[in-house]
C-alpha cells in the first residue's frame, strides 16, 4: 500500500468520525445489515474518501458504519470491493490499509461461498482456517512500505489460531453448529464448473468463493489478528444436480442471516 495515500483517506475520515475503532469488520453478502445494529454510529461513505474507487453491485451499500457493537469500538465496511468489478487486487485490499490506521487490531471477515467439502449443507457457517489463492497475484505487488509490513511476510499463521478457538467457544455455548475448513478464492465472476470444483477439492480446498482473500493478505501483512467465517450459501458446482445461481446465494445468505449475526455479535462481546 502506498502510505501516502492511507494517509490522506485517514485524514478525511478523521474529519468525518472522531471515533477511533479496535475491531474491523468486512460484511460479505447478506450480512451487510448487521451494520445496522451498530450503535451511536457515524456512516461515511466510501466515494466520500480518497482513493476509494466506487462500488458497482447492487446491494451492496459502499461504506464504513463506525460505533460501538456488543461494547466494542468497531468499524464495518457494508460493502467491499470485489477483483471481478474490475479492480485491482490493490484496491480491493486498501480499505483494510486504512482500518489498519485508524487504529484496528483484528479483522473480522465475512463471505459467501459455495461448499466443495461434501459434509457440508447449504446454510452451513464455516470457520476459516487457511485460504488458497487462486486469483491472478497478490495486493502485495508493487512497491513495499515497510511501514505496513514486510517485503515477504509469512502466511503461516494468517487466521489467527487464537480467534478461531474463541469463536468455537461462543458458537458451543449458542448452540450453533459449525464447520472449519480452506477458503479458496478466484476471480469470478463465473461461477466454477465441475471439473474445477474436482481439482479445487484434489488441492485440499472445503470452500470457495470471490473474496476474502486479498483482504486477509493485506491484514496479514498489517500484523492484525484475522478471524474469517463463510456462509456456505450453496453447494458448489456439480455437486448436485442443479444450476448456481446468484439468487440461490441470496437467499441461503438471508435465511441464516440471524445465526451469522448471533455468531458474529457474540464473537465480538469475548473480544
Ligand atoms: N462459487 C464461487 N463463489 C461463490 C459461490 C460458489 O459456488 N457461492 C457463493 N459465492
Amino acid at each position: 500500500m502506498v502510505l501516502n495515500d492511507v494517509n490522506e483517506a485517514l485524514e478525511v475520515l478523521r474529519t468525518k468520525t472522531g471515533k477511533t475503532p479496535e475491531i474491523g469488520l468486512i460484511l460479505g453478502s447478506g450480512l451487510g445489515e448487521l451494520a445496522d445494529h451498530i450503535a451511536d454510529s457515524d456512516a461515511v461513505p466510501y466515494h466520500d474518501l480518497p482513493h476509494f474507487p466506487e462500488p458497482t453491485v447492487a446491494g451492496h451499500k459502499g461504506r464504513f458504519v463506525l460505533g460501538k457493537l456488543k461494547g466494542k469500538s468497531v468499524i464495518a465496511m457494508q460493502g467491499r470491493y470485489h477483483h471481478y468489478e474490475g479492480y485491482s487486487l490493490r484496491q480491493v485490499a486498501f480499505p483494510v490499509a486504512v482500518m489498519k490506521a485508524a487504529g484496528i487490531k483484528t479483522l473480522l471477515v465475512t463471505n459467501a461461498a459455495g461448499g466443495i467439502n461434501l459434509n457440508f449443507a447449504p446454510g452451513d457457517l464455516m470457520l476459516i482456517t487457511d485460504h488458497i489463492n487462486m486469483l491472478d497475484g497478490s495486493p502485495l505487488i508493487g512497491p513495499n512500505d515497510d511501514a505496513f509490513g514486510p517485503r515477504f511476510p509469512d502466511m503461516s499463521g494468517a487466521y489467527t489460531p487464537a480467534l478461531i478457538e474463541q469463536a468455537e467457544d461462543v458458537a458451543s455455548r449458542a448452540g450453533i453448529h459449525l464447520q472449519k475448513g480452506v477458503y479458496l478464492a478466484t476471480s469470478g465472476p463465473q461461477y466454477e464448473t465441475p471439473a474445477e470444483i474436482r481439482m479445487m477439492r484434489t488441492l485440499g480446498a472445503d470452500a470457495v468463493g470471490m473474496s476474502t482473500v486479498p483482504e486477509v493478505i493485506a491484514a496479514a501483512h498489517a500484523g492484525l489478528s484475522v478471524l474469517g467465517i463463510s456462509c456456505i450459501t450453496n453447494m458448489a458446482s456439480g455437486i448436485l444436480d442443479q444450476p448456481l445461481s446468484h439468487h440461490e446465494v441470496i437467499e441461503t445468505a438471508e435465511r441464516v442471516k440471524e445465526h451469522f449475526t448471533q455468531l458474529v455479535e457474540g464473537i465480538i462481546g469475548q473480544l
